[in-house]
């Protein structure tokens, strides 16, 4: 599938083509992409936002400023402007080209435009006439000078009755473009092409439906840990815990509770060229999950815990050719012979130990201090944890 994982941004515009963007967005699904819509209020005159929301199975993107979530749903053109890898305009209105090339941001896909850090394709789709005009033709001389990417329109038959060059390219002739475009854009690095799944955050082992058992892992290290591998060019999965901080939007994630969750996670993620495992999995679960809260009538209580799976254990004894495997160690004593001792018997490539003594390491701080074990060296590293992170991929996988 040639958009395998990738995100495309789908900006509908007020032309009659916009019905074809239906069967586009389709088209981007059945590539392997994973697609959200923007549309220009009168795009809406030729075709229904929920057509495109039912479609993409997300909400559509219309107004900034919206009634029904006032809260912050207004910095969406930035969030989404962050998530995509590629936006496609299409079809893109003499209008709305107008209004790119001047920078003007007055409903969510122009504003989004602005916003985007990805590149973008704009499908010009107008009546022969106005596409020959000599405000059209300047303004798309204007887009390609500023970086826009131009899909020229197809000569044929036009919704006027007319013959001639406005026409919305076929999807095929789109996907080629957006393929080409993104594989452009792509992050050079030692991680290029390459599949990384990193963990991060604590699990909770619920006892009953309101309590249970967890750490205060943040997942800062886990997050910095990702940003550094998408930033040497591989394509990361974020599987997180409940987290304590925000991750970013560029980050393709999937959430998880226990640690049961996590390894049916891992069972489908264990292809990846690399996983990193920085989450902090509880060790034990409680043998019975209260259906009803526990009610405190008796004086003492007592638990009974079994142990959990381990899934980088498993990952381990599932290790395939080529496959680097980099575990996180915690511990309070014999660091680095504890650390050592979980690098052989979880059959890993490097683990990153860090002690919890130490006043700059640890849970939830913003810095940390890791002893990189490989099975015949190791190296230290401290500074923020964005520091550390970038400093141990370089380190494995160099520049
Ligand atoms: N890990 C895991 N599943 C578990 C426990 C740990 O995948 N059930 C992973 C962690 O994500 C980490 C590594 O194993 O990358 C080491 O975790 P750590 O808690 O330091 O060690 P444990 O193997 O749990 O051993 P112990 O608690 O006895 O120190």
């Amino acid at each position: 599938m040639i958009l395998s994982g990738k995100r495309i941004l789908l900006g509908v515009t007020g032309g009659i083509a916009a019905y074809k963007a239906a069967y586009l967005l389709r088209e981007f699904q059945k590539a392997g992409a994973e697609v959200r819509v923007t549309m220009t209020p009168s795009a809406t005159c030729f075709i229904g936002s929920e057509t495109f929301s039912s479609l993409s199975r997300h909400e559509v993107a219309v107004e900034v400023f919206s009634d029904e979530d006032p809260g912050d749903s207004w910095t969406k053109h930035i969030h989404w402007g962050e998530w995509a890898d590629l936006f496609v305009i299409a079809p893109c209105t003499a209008n709305t080209l107008a209004k790119l090339v001047q920078g003007l941001s007055d409903n969510m896909l122009t504003s989004t435009v602005l916003a985007a850090r990805c590149p973008v394709l704009i499908c010009p789709t107008m009546d022969g006439e106005m596409y020959e005009s000599a405000s059209v033709s300047a303004n798309l001389k204007k887009a390609r000078e500023m970086g826009f990417y131009i899909e020229e329109p197809e000569t044929g038959y036009l919704a006027s009755g007319l013959e001639a060059k406005g026409r919305l390219p076929e999807p095929e002739s789109i996907l080629k473009r957006s393929s080409d475009i993104i594989k452009k854009h792509r992050i050079q690095g030692p991680l290029t092409g390459k599949k990384v799944v990193v963990t991060a955050g604590p699990t909770r082992e619920f006892i009953d439906p309101v309590r249970f058992i967890s750490n205060p892992s943040s997942g800062k290290m886990g997050v910095a840990m990702a940003e550094a591998a998408r930033a040497l060019g591989g394509d990361v999965t974020l599987l997180h815990g409940p987290l304590s901080i925000a991750i970013p939007d560029r980050i393709n994630s999937k959430a998880f509770v226990s640690a049961d969750d996590l390894f049916s996670l891992i069972q489908k993620h264990a292809d990846a060229d690399v996983i990193i495992k920085a989450a902090a999995v509880s060790d034990f679960k409680p043998a019975e999950r209260a259906d009803q809260k526990t009610k405190k009538n008796d004086a003492e209580l007592t638990l009974r815990l079994e142990k959990n799976p381990d899934s980088l254990a498993w990952l381990g004894q599932q290790k395939r050719k080529g496959q680097v495997l980099i575990g996180f160690a915690m511990e309070t004593e014999n660091l680095i012979e504890n650390a050592g001792k979980k690098l052989e018997s979880k059959n890993l490539d490097w683990i990153c130990a860090n002690s919890l003594l130490d006043h700059s390491s640890g849970f939830e701080k913003e810095t940390n201090i890791v002893h990189l074990l490989g099975s015949d060296q190791s190296h230290e590293f401290s500074g923020t944890k964005t520091e550390v992170a970038m400093n141990i991929l370089k380190k494995i996988f160099g520049e």
